[in-house]
């Protein structure tokens, strides 16, 4: 179904993010039809390019990040896809451009969908949303789209809120946080609140602990100076993890809308304890002892071009949930940089059955429910049955596993990407994979410690291998509580 008729104003119109992700992203929902005729793309950028030099960039940029059967298959309609570009030179804090943007949306008699995508470094929302307001650019129908890093601690994130909330309603501000966009963590809604299997052992009676491990094998190459200045705990940990706990340990929302899901999500990170210091392991990649590095061969400090530089590219921690459902119940929660395998998973580890039947003989058997995020993704169950045969009653562990790849077959490759999902949202003014002003900042209220922690003590990281699961010291936190990491190579 197409979306209303729109412009979108991308600032920041040349830059990474939007030629990597927000232009191939429109195009695949234009090849879709799900763009409207009239709708209009504006990229706004400082430099002087002009319309038809806006197109020839993006055409290129289109056909490196999209891969050659994408291409094959949607090329015909790239032409009609460019021509719904247009370009104008701004300046976020200058007069030069703003008049004529005003004059090409039609403003203030538009009735389209107008979105302003800040595709841009935070330093730069404060001016842009001023000048929105000072020329009259917005009405009710007007959404801004905001990406992270959305702060850089609680102090900072507070001041990018006050500013947004000086010119915007909250129900016009969309702060993306990527991964509320891929399908399959949106799955982890269908899978607890669709079912009836799960939900009622959901909680610390039935559920040992739980484990969410989002592993990369990709270094910081390219991103270095950004990266430097933040780290695994900002980077990855205070959003995207922190989203996927929301999401596994909230209690049911009353219903599938913005503010019901982003309430249950706030009350569980207001309900996270603080981390204490030994239960947290910092990393940083070095060379493998065989001199393998990866790709680059460099070591994270190599990449930076700081020998010196104690930004974690790994972290891990024990995290506690101080409520009814989950009292007693540790969460680990583990990611990082050039680990062996690119491997997004959460595990649900059941507690022992209380009593067995068959003997001390049969072992201890607990079920293992693993979803798998990225990639292969997918569901298995780990059940326990009689080991075939006649030697008695001895019992397996056997899987019941489901791939969606299998079980939906062509369907999931249709399945629109993160940014897809969330740019149609936007248009459609639907908030429910969009993080709440509120929910931002208690992120960082609890992030922040733990960072002040490390500055205060001058933590230095500990060193792991490139191609490796982590450093050692992230295997003890867990064998001090006799369990084991599960995930990277499941
Ligand atoms: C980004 C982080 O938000 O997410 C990157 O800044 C990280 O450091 C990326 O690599 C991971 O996203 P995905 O979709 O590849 O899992």
């Amino acid at each position: 179904i197409p979306v209303q008729a729109f412009d979108l104003v991308i600032f920041g119109g040349t830059g990474d993010l939007a030629r990597r992700k927000i232009l191939p992203a429109l195009f695949r929902r234009h090849c879709a039809g799900q763009l409207p005729q009239d709708a209009r793309i504006l990229g706004a950028a400082r430099g002087a390019l002009g319309s038809d030099g806006y197109r020839d960039l993006i055409r290129d940029a289109l056909q490196n990040e999209l891969s050659g059967a994408d291409m094959a298959a949607r090329g015909a309609e790239l032409e009609r896809f460019l021509a719904r570009l247009e370009y104008l030179a701004i300046d976020a804090q200058a007069r030069d451009g703003w008049a004529a943007l005003k004059q090409m949306l039609g403003c203030p008699t538009s009735d389209r969908v107008r979105v302003f995508y800040f595709s841009v470094g935070p330093a730069l929302f404060a001016p842009l949303a001023e000048q929105i307001w000072t020329h009259q650019l917005a009405d009710d129908q007007t959404r801004i789209v905001v990406e992270k890093p959305f702060g850089h601690d609680l102090a900072s994130a507070k001041a990018l809120n006050r500013t947004l909330a000086g010119h915007f309603d909250e129900s016009q501000i969309y702060r993306i946080d990527h991964y509320l966009g891929k399908e399959t963590v949106q799955n982890l809604m269908a899978i607890r609140f669709g079912n009836m299997l799960f939900e009622p052992l959901w909680n610390s009676q039935y559920v040992d602990h739980i484990q969410i491990t989002v592993a990369e094998s990709v270094g910081v190459d390219g991103r270095a100076s950004y990266y430097d200045k933040s780290g695994a705990m900002r980077d990855m940990m205070q959003n995207h993890l922190m989203q996927l706990l929301c999401l596994i340990a909230m209690e049911p929302p009353a219903k599938f809308d913005p503010d019901a899901v982003r309430d249950e999500k706030l009350k569980v990170i207001r309900a996270l304890e603080p981390v204490e210091p030994h239960h947290i392991v910092r990393g940083q990649y070095a060379l493998a002892e065989d001199g393998e590095g990866g790709d680059e061969d460099q070591s994270y400090r190599e990449t930076v071009g700081d020998p010196r530089s104690s930004t974690e590219s790994y972290v891990a921690l024990k995290a506690h949930i101080s409520n009814w459902r989950w009292a007693g119940t540790p969460f680990y929660l583990r990611t990082g940089k050039r680990l062996v395998a690119r491997s997004s998973v959460i595990n649900v580890f059941f507690k022992d059955a209380p009593h067995s039947i068959f003997g001390a003989d049969a072992g201890r058997h607990a079920n293992l429910l693993t979803i798998r995020l990225q990639p292969d993704e997918g569901i298995t169950l780990k059940v326990t049955i009689k080991e075939p045969g006649p030697g008695g009653m001895r019992l397996i562990d056997v899987p019941l596993d489901m791939s969606f790849a299998q079980a939906l077959g062509a369907d999931i490759d249709g399945a629109p990407d993160a940014y897809e999902r969330l740019i149609t949202d936007v248009i459609r003014g639907n908030q429910t994979l969009f993080m709440r002003g509120d929910e931002v900042e208690a992120a960082w209220a609890w992030t922040d410690p733990i960072i002040a922690g490390w500055t205060s003590r001058g933590d230095v990281p500990k060193p792991y291998d490139s191609g490796s699961t982590g450093p050692g010291d992230a295997d003890l936190l867990m064998r001090r509580d006799e369990r084991e990491w599960r995930g990277i190579n499941p």
